[in-house]
């Protein structure tokens, strides 16, 4: 009876605690998968990324997850797991090869790695220990290229476990967190040199921010131009040849300001790089006349006007697919009226720019302007169009091959006929860098040219490109840039859904310290309608605009690259040194999981002569808007991972 009894105690026990020494199985699709991140489109449970049957090499599979790179999913099995199993591998549906790698990563360390998969590989078994592994992640890396055409799928993904049931991990890094502070006081922010040609439209909104209400009063405006109080704007026709200055003062309940700005008529446009905003990273092809009306009115309403913003650019899917039978190019029905578009952004104060492409067709497929140059710059500048973007694409068919002179051909020909309308129309290359675009951009006319192929809102891409711009940068001047494509914070997407960039805090402050020092043109990505203040804060902070539309026209330099910290430096035109510091830390994409609360900061030591100056030296943080103080010798910084510290550096005279 006793035996009995101890027996039956032990059973119970057993079953109670749920440790009955039997294995469960849980499949990661059972989990919840919202946490889960794709680095492109949205993850499916059973379906590929883009929604079609589970398939790698010719195979298809019921059970399992789609997925694109960069993707990371984190779950907390607390030590009871035994091990993960599944296959994995690049979906069939990938329009042309990708590369990609899987890992298993449990507590900071990779427990199994699948090496670099190609698109065709068969699925790749996985079989991982878990024991004693408190948390686990599944990541999904580019395998070193970008993340183009990364379809990735799990394919059975299962955690085998004895006790505690596995459960979903947030993967946020870091709240969001805003350094600069408010400032009520008025402040004329912007470029201090605006580029026009003689005798054309003028048009340009005078930046002002502080408390309101504001009186914002400008004098000394050559003839042709005036000062509308209401909308702040400055427009007319342009004075002959010249350099003019007129005066901006400001005054709120908090005090008063003035500032002197110059119109050079000498000396072509873009002065300083262009500050906009481009339809493309969030809306994609859906982008349509009230999208872009939106955004030019969120331009104005959420201040960012005030700091500089200036264009309003649609980028690829506004043509019509035929052209009226003179060969004259229309838009499509999702933009009934573009003069009267053009029209009311220009009330406002503001530019507004399109897209075309030099070969018959865009890269979204629609109409493009091969044998209709002089006709489409005709037709843009009767719509009132301030800023061109020129993309490559379909021309790959027309061009001999890649030669220079090839290269060149059609922005040559497009430079041409945009000289010959009276407008002040912003050429913009985009043809990915090819050719060292940055050696003759400006040679073709281009005020700016796209070094790279497409950014997007992953840390690998937005690094992989900012971070090799050095080869660049003596070629940036005032009237020609180097644009390594458009900005990725905000909600983007490529339409027409939006998710919140999936930059981290950290990441988001290096990717707008990294731009601003570039004197990269600055084109806001995200939904305007839909900015926190985290968003908002990024993009309104005049100290890191002001290096960014800093009139001497200098693009950084990497001064140093050790152990993860890098360290940019941009001359100014007041002497001083506009220097980031970022902590690059490795890039295996493990720290871009939070697993603990553990630190993240990096110090890094900096003296006068590693900057390559004298003496003693004045710090002031940008993004806090803050005296650091006078060091002699060196002084130090803590910079967070794969984040950055943003200076100006005086010396002290
Ligand atoms: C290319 C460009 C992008 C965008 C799309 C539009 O990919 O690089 O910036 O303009 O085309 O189709």
């Amino acid at each position: 009876m006793k035996i009995k009894m101890g027996f039956a105690i032990l059973v119970a026990g057993l079953l109670l605690s749920g440790c009955s020494g039997s294995k469960n199985v849980i499949y990661v699709d059972q989990l919840d998968l919202k946490q889960m991140e794709s680095g492109w489109g949205q993850n499916h449970i059973g379906k590929s990324v883009d929604g079609n049957p589970l398939k790698i090499a010719g195979k298809t599979f019921e059970r399992g997850i789609g997925t694109h790179a960069v993707s990371k999913f984190l779950v907390k099995i607390g030590g009871s797991a035994e091990s993960f199993d599944g296959l994995v591998g690049i979906d069939d549906e990938s329009s042309k090869p990708g590369t990609v790698e899987f890992m298993i990563l449990g507590d900071r360390k990779v427990l199994w790695r699948s090496g670099i998969i190609k698109k065709g590989d068969i699925a790749k078994e996985v079989h991982v220990s878990l024991k004693g592994v408190d948390k686990m992640a599944m990541l999904v890396t580019d395998g070193g290229d970008d993340i183009n055409y990364d379809h990735a799928d799990w394919i059975n993904a299962r955690i085998t476990y004895r006790d505690i049931a596995p459960t979903v991990t947030s993967l946020v890094q870091k709240e969001p967190y805003v350094l600069t502070p408010q400032n009520s006081k008025p402040r004329i922010n912007g470029a201090s040199i605006i580029g026009a040609k003689p005798h054309h439209d003028f048009i340009f909104r005078v930046p002002v921010s502080g408390k309101a209400p504001l009186k914002v009063v400008v004098s000394g405006l050559p003839t042709g131009l005036v000062f509308d109080a209401k909308n702040r704007s400055i427009s007319g026709k342009a004075p002959a040849s010249g350099v003019y200055e007129f005066t901006v003062n400001a005054e709120n309940s908090e005090g008063s300001v003035s500032k002197k700005i110059a119109i050079r008529t000498d000396n072509g446009l873009s002065l300083t790089p262009p500050l906009g905003w481009n339809s493309w990273n969030c809306w994609g092809l859906s982008v349509d006349q009230n999208k872009v009306k939106a955004a030019a009115d969120a331009m104005v309403s959420s201040g960012l006007a005030d700091h500089g913003w200036t264009y309003i650019n649609i980028d690829d899917g506004w043509e019509a697919a035929e052209r009226t039978k003179d060969g004259v190019l229309l838009a499509n029905e999702k933009f009934p009226d573009m003069k009267s578009l053009t029209d009311y952004i220009h009330s406002l104060g503001l530019r507004m720019g399109i897209y075309s492409s030099p070969g018959p067709k865009t890269c979204g497929g629609f109409q493009a302007s091969y044998q209709n140059e002089l006709s489409d710059a005709r037709t843009w500048s009767k719509w009132g169009i301030d800023y061109v973007k020129y993309d490559w694409c379909s021309y790959g068919q027309i061009a001999k091959d890649q030669s220079l002179p090839e290269l060149k051909k059609p922005y040559q020909l497009m430079r041409k006929m945009l000289n010959q309308v009276d407008r002040d129309i912003v050429f913009s290359l985009c043809q990915y860098g090819m050719g060292n675009v940055w050696e003759w951009g400006g040679e073709v006319g281009g005020n700016l040219w796209r070094t790279t192929g497409d950014i997007t809102d992953s840390w690998n891409s937005m690094a992989g490109i900012g971070f090799a711009q050095s080869k660049s940068s003596s070629f940036a001047h005032p009237g020609n840039w180097n644009d390594p494509d458009m900005l990725v914070v905000g909600k983007v997407g490529w339409g027409p859904s939006l998710h919140p960039s999936h930059l981290t805090p950290d990441e988001q402050y290096t990717h707008i310290s990294l731009w601003a020092l570039l004197a990269s043109p600055l084109l806001i990505g995200c939904d305007m309608t839909q900015m926190d203040p985290f968003t908002l804060n990024l993009l309104t902070n005049d100290e890191v605009l002001e290096i960014n539309q800093d009139p001497l026209g200098k693009q950084a330099k990497q001064i140093s690259n050790k152990d993860g910290i890098q360290i940019w430096t941009k001359p100014l035109s007041d002497g001083s040194l506009a220097v980031g510091i970022f902590n690059l830390g490795s890039d295996n994409g493990i720290e871009t999981i939070r697993w603990d609360d553990q630190p993240n900061l990096q110090k890094v030591s900096l003296s006068a002569t590693d900057l390559a100056l004298t003496g003693k030296l004045k710090v002031r943080d940008a993004w806090r808007q803050s005296d650091i103080g006078e060091f002699d010798g060196s002084f130090e910084a803590q910079v967070p991972f794969h984040g950055v510290v943003l200076y100006r550096i005086s010396p002290v005279k």
